[in-house]
């Protein structure tokens, strides 16, 4: 049977397949489960990631974590891509994307890549800017994901990451896991019949880091300057480094 504890405990590739095979089994409800956990406000929040995104000679563009495509395709609405890349692990998840990008009218723009983002498939200095939604927080190890990121990144370069993180007010920082740890695995169970994801999102949450820390473990990984846009009363916050020039 499911104990919370036993996700908190997993480490390295047990929780690269916990996190996989989460993925793969809630594809199918992830759209709709976002819609209801955060009143469609998702939807705004990549809008807003998008506008600090460099202008791209190649028009290509990298999205990591890309899921179901929804950052990708905010990318190809804004007109500023020819081809977003969207990597992930999770191939039913990617799978999703693909049928959504055909809806769009984005399959000849939409690329799907499955691999692991502490593994890139790219040569150096590949992307002059790449996005990351609600995907570090499941990294594994994120200095060694950092790292990689870095590497495929061009010189000026920017890598955009839009996520769930620690509050930092006194306040939010006591309210928000009540609600989180309380609400969440209810809506997971009654939405997508998963009690146990949806217990992980909290998880994953609590174990995470706070957008000042996550902007200073990006400088310590070689990022220049990351600029923190706190959204969600402080849950949820932009975080954007550059590669140095
Ligand atoms: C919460 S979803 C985010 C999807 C999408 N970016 C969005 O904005 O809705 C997190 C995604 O990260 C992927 N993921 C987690 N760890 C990964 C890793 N190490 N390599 C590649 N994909 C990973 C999962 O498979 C999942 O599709």
């Amino acid at each position: 049977m499911f104990t919370g504890v036993l996700v908190v405990n997993l480490r390295g590739k047990d929780k690269s397949r916990f996190v996989s095979n989460m993925f793969n089994r809630i594809s199918g409800r992830y759209d709709l489960l976002n819609t209801i956990m955060t009143a469609g406000m998702h939807y705004s929040w990549r809008k807003k990631a998008t506008k600090y995104l460099k202008k791209s000679e190649t028009g290509m563009f990298l999205d990591v974590a890309t899921g179901t495509g929804d950052f990708a395709f905010e990318i190809l609405n804004q007109k500023i891509a020819n081809k977003v890349v969207g990597l992930d692990f999770s191939v039913e998840m990617l799978n999703i994307g693909q049928i959504k990008s055909e809806k769009r009218n984005f399959d000849k723009k939409f690329v799907p890549v499955v691999a692991d983002a502490h593994e890139l498939p790219f040569s150096d200095n590949s992307f002059e800017s790449i996005t990351i939604g609600f995907g570090v927080r499941n990294f594994v190890d994120l200095s060694t994901a950092l790292e990689e990121l870095l590497r495929v990144l061009v010189p000026g370069g920017n890598l955009v990451i839009l996520e769930i993180v620690k509050p930092e007010g006194k306040i939010m920082s006591r309210l928000f896991p009540l609600y989180f740890e309380k609400i969440t695995p209810r809506i997971g169970s009654i939405f997508a019949g998963d009690r146990e994801a949806y217990t992980y999102l909290p998880q994953s949450v609590s174990n995470f880091l706070t957008s000042t820390q996550l902007a200073v473990l990006m400088t310590k990984k070689g990022f220049k300057k990351p600029v923190v846009k706190k959204l969600a009363f402080g849950t949820v916050a932009i975080v954007v480094g550059q590669k140095n020039e």
